[in-house]
């Protein structure tokens, strides 16, 4: 189970170290083991620092984040974590990326590696592209290395910000389906973080709607979508009912956000 307690986080402003960026307040949050949760939020509003937090890139300025129950201090093999930039290291090939975390001892032990590589890479859909290199792939393969850079180690807990986001529509969506079938076959504890409503939807189990800067949780709403998940559901009228209630809450929020920095919406006195 991880929890974040009573988190305030505050960075220095860059450029300028009198000013304070206030980015997360009052935040409360608890994902249990094997649960599926979506961090849904407008660009700023902290949902990286949320994430960062977690993955223990970053401590907070007050407030308490546990994982079962232990203060977490540091990054570790038990959390996973993607960005939308795959880490991978370009002189390397795909098999050598997906080997270098546990040769260098960090998670899983070593033994049967090369097998455990090759099947993950066959599960990714990589077979076959074990002895390219990074620069010969698109970006959604380079998103699968990355994947699998992470899932060798077999973490309990994946930390995944936006990993998505830079891929175009239709390789997004082969990669939510191809992330929806690893999970199917071994549920991790996964925290997802997008501003895309439909991304949220067909992945999380829960989707927390976070509000402008500084963040905290504005709502939270339970996915009861039956699973497995694909996009064959959007026209569902359970789905097209929950994405007007997530679309409805991003514009009020973003709405509230105008109104406390003095913006007026037309029709409004
Ligand atoms: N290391 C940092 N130093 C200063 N400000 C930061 C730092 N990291 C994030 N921020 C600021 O905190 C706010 C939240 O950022 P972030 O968590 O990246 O938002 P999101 O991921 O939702 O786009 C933003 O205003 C951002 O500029
Ligand atoms: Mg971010």
């Amino acid at each position: 189970m991880i929890r974040l307690d009573d988190i305030d986080v505050t960075f220095p402003k860059p450029g300028d170290a009198n000013e304070q960026v206030h980015a997360l307040a009052d935040l409360d949050l608890e994902i249990a083991d094997r649960e599926f949760v979506c961090l849904l939020g407008p660009s700023g509003c902290g949902k990286s620092t949320a994430l960062n937090l977690i993955a223990g890139f970053t401590s907070p300025t007050s407030g308490a984040v546990t994982v079962d129950g232990a203060a977490v201090t540091a990054p570790g093999p038990d959390r996973g974590v993607v960005f939308q930039e795959a880490t991978i290291f370009p002189w390397l090939s795909v098999r050598e990326n997906v080997a270098f975390g546990p040769k260098l001892g960090r998670g899983a032990d070593r033994s049967g590696l090369h097998e455990r590589v090759d099947e993950l890479l066959e599960r990714v859909g990589l077979a076959g592209f074990g002895d390219h290199l990074p620069s010969e792939l698109s970006g959604g393969m380079r998103q699968r290395v990355g994947l699998a850079r992470v899932l060798i180690n077999d973490p309990p807990t994946l930390l995944m910000d936006e990993p998505f986001g830079a891929l175009d529509a239709q390789t997004r969506i082969t990669m939510q389906e191809l992330l929806l079938e690893l999970w199917e076959r071994n549920r991790k504890t996964v925290l997802f973080v997008t501003h895309d409503i439909d991304e949220a939807l067909i992945l999380g189990d829960r989707v927390i709607v976070m509000t402008a800067r500084p963040g905290s949780i504005r709502s939270i709403i339970d996915v009861d979508l039956p699973r497995p998940r694909s996009y064959d559901m959007i026209t569902d009228p359970e789905y097209v009912a929950l994405r007007q209630r997530l679309f409805e809450e991003l514009r009020q929020e973003a709405q509230r956000a105008d109104e406390l920095m003095g913006v007026t919406h037309g029709g409004e006195r």
